[in-house]
């Protein structure tokens, strides 16, 4: 199984984000955190900001949408030519025809849940995604503890793409670190997002290289 290891800007310096993003070049996809202060109780920036990124770095950028209303504006962020745009099921009216609205740009598109919310929702969902991510915390503020309970998610979706015969990617979002990326691989998460965990370390490409060293060695293929 390929392994992915995405840095979470949430955790980056935003006034110097280009000079950043060149600390974390041995990634394979930044994840970029949008939320509005009302989805998440937070807020950080929208599209004008992802726009320019886009435009500063050749890396692959993930886009995780926390906000209301994803009907009308992931299709506004896919547009911007980003690698995926990953919505909140919980904030979704028509999770399918943002996928196909997204899709259509040739952007990847990516379904989240938020830790209470169960992964049986994804079942009819599953099929119209290139992603899921299960999120390890309540989504907002970086730096929070990993939540076991997520580990039981992470297998019942594998087990979900797997029965379907799908090669959706499986992202797990919230406290990775090297003392959890092991479990989350082992029970079949392929994509890891991790902010402070790497942005916190004084050796960052060191340290994408270590979580995902980790990651491979407790992966089953
Ligand atoms: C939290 C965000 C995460 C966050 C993860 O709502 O979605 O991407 O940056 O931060 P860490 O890795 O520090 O838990
Ligand atoms: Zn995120």
């Amino acid at each position: 199984m390929s392994i992915r290891i995405q840095p979470s800007i949430l955790s980056a310096d935003f006034v110097n984000i280009e000079r950043d993003f060149a600390t974390i070049s041995s990634a394979d996809g930044i994840h970029v955190d949008v939320m509005d202060g009302h989805f998440v109780p937070n807020m950080t920036f929208g599209s004008g900001v992802v726009k320019r990124m886009q435009e500063i770095t050749s890396l692959p950028l993930d886009v995780h949408l926390m906000i209301e209303n994803p009907d009308h504006w992931a299709v506004k962020y896919a547009e911007l030519g980003v690698f995926s745009v990953t919505v909140h099921y919980e904030a979704c009216k028509d999770a399918v025809a943002i996928s196909k609205a997204v899709r259509a740009t040739g952007s990847r598109v990516g379904v989240s849940i938020k830790p209470n919310t169960p992964v049986a929702v994804l079942e009819d969902l599953v099929t119209h995604f290139d992603q899921v991510l299960i999120m390890s915390v309540e989504p907002g503020f970086g730096g929070q503890s990993f939540i076991q309970g997520s580990i039981d998610k992470i297998s019942d979706t594998r087990r979900l793409i797997s029965v379907l015969g799908l090669d959706t990617w499986l992202q797990v979002d919230g406290g990775i670190d090297l003392a959890t990326i092991g479990a989350a691989a082992a029970a079949g998460a392929d994509t890891f997002v991790a902010g402070s965990s790497v942005f916190g370390s004084p050796d960052r490409q060191g340290m994408i290289t270590q979580l995902r060293e980790t990651a491979q060695a407790a992966s089953h293929n």
